[in-house]
């Protein structure tokens, strides 16, 4: 049986995640309406991957006999700027994300919860490769500065992201 303080943090991890995939659709739409379906694809995947980080802490704790709490999701802004100040955010969510999955381990940690320390590993592991996903875009980004074909350019590759 997991202890409450343990799954309480668990279950607002369940939230954070959530609530990234929200922002993440919320980038989407911007870009659909911008009209870069790549950019809009990419977000969509990133949405699916973020809902199924949420269902994977769900899922665990659920398995140990704890208590998912859903709460609000806050209103995503309702623009994002260009498509670099978009990938600016995104990294600077993520970073937001790797901090509370550390803060997390931590307690793990002081609670000598040796399971849940084994199932954020996979959580400490996908973070360095979300957080180079944002970095690798957004230095693309600076290279092609304002040449709108080489956006376009960018635009099909990222359309090709597959999910997962
Ligand atoms: Fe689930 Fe992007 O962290």
């Amino acid at each position: 049986m997991i202890t409450d303080k343990m799954a309480k943090a668990l279950s607002e991890q369940v939230n954070f995640e959530l609530s990234s995939a929200y922002l993440y659709l919320a980038m989407g739409a911007q870009f659909e309406a911008d009209n870069l379906p790549g950019f809009a694809h990419w977000m969509k995947a990133q949405y699916q991957e973020e809902t199924s980080h949420g269902m994977k802490l769900f899922n665990y704790l659920a398995d140990r006999g704890g208590r998912v709490t859903l709460n609000t999701i806050a209103k995503p802004a309702p623009e994002f700027g260009t498509p670099l100040e978009v990938f600016k955010t995104v990294l600077a969510h993520e970073r937001k994300v790797t901090a509370a999955i550390h803060a997390l381990y931590e307690l793990a940690m002081a609670e000598k919860d040796y399971a849940t320390q084994s199932h954020l590993q996979w959580f400490i592991n996908e973070q360095v490769e979300e957080e180079k996903n944002a970095e690798d875009i957004i230095r693309q980004l600076e290279a092609l500065g304002d040449k709108r074909h080489l956006l376009m350019m960018l635009d099909h590759r990222l359309g090709e992201r597959k999910v997962g």
